[in-house]
């Protein structure tokens, strides 16, 4: 696709119902984010969801995709200690969710030893460089990255080194797209952009395209759908019929023979 410059569609989904979303929307690729952290799970970042917890959302995710590509992400921790311990967790996602692809953060030396001891064993990696939610304590907040000279030198320098190490496909987080747009003439591999600019794709994440997510978003995210107040609305009138009797109305019920009526009253 990037070849015939088509732009890559992703999409973040966490369960069955949200797969089947993607999937009837022809996207691309479906990622199964640790964003699911916080968009399902509830919690403050992401660096709280375990493996146990992103594989059970991945294998629901694999079992509503069939056409997209699929990638979850390698959750904070799981791939930290050793080459091995991220090997083993690729693996366990292979195996137990079935996904075509992992996603790592970073690119640090030790993060491209990692990608590359992943892609050894055979499993296809997707970079995410610039910004990283894992470790945005160390980056001073959930902010945009290479804003500073010192910045976009890194990041320049991360997104060709995690190409070297042998993935297949870089996600770049908030980053000005002026940056984003002097590295992407030296990957070859597609981009997939996320408050980034103008790249061989984009992603983001479903909750909050569809207007799911409640409160402040960040400033990269378009809101296509208001899913979240439409939900509330359906809860809300089904709520008030229960209250009033209206519900259940006679549509909603099942018949009985005389007999069975008859039985029931004896
Ligand atoms: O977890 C996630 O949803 C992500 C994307 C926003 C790239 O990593
Ligand atoms: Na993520």
């Amino acid at each position: 696709m990037k070849t015939r410059r088509e732009p890559i569609v992703m999409v973040t989904a966490y369960d069955y119902a949200t797969a089947r979303v993607a999937e009837r929307a022809a996207v691309d690729m479906v990622l199964v984010g640790d964003s699911g952290a916080q968009v399902v799970l509830g919690h403050s970042s992401t660096v709280q969801i375990t493996v146990e917890e992103l594989l059970v959302l991945s294998a629901a995710v694999r079992r509503g995709t069939r056409h997209a590509f699929l990638v979850s992400d390698l959750p904070f921790g799981s791939t930290e200690l050793s080459d091995e311990q991220a090997i083993a967790t690729a693996v366990r996602f292979v195996k137990e969710a079935g996904v075509d692809a992992v996603k790592l953060e970073g690119g640090s030396p030790p993060r491209l030893a990692r990608i590359r001891a992943i892609v050894d064993a055979g499993i296809p990696v997707v970079g995410h460089v610039g910004l990283t939610p894992q470790t945005a304590v160390a980056l001073g907040g959930l902010r945009a990255q290479g804003r500073t000279a010192e910045s976009a030198a890194r990041l320049v320098r991360e997104a060709l080194a995690v190409q070297d190490a042998g993935a297949s496909v870089l996600v770049i987080e908030a980053v000005p797209a002026a940056v984003v747009g002097a590295v992407l003439p030296a990957l070859r591999i597609p981009v997939i952009g996320i408050g980034a600019g103008a790249a061989d794709g984009q992603v983001l994440v479903m909750h909050d395209l569809l207007g799911i997510t409640e409160g402040t978003t960040a400033k990269f995210v378009k809101t296509y759908a208001s899913i979240g107040g439409d939900m509330a609305a359906g809860v809300a009138v089904y709520a008030s019929e229960v209250r009033s009797g209206a519900f259940p109305g006679v549509d909603n019920h099942y018949a009985a023979t005389a007999e069975a009526i008859a039985a029931a009253r004896a």
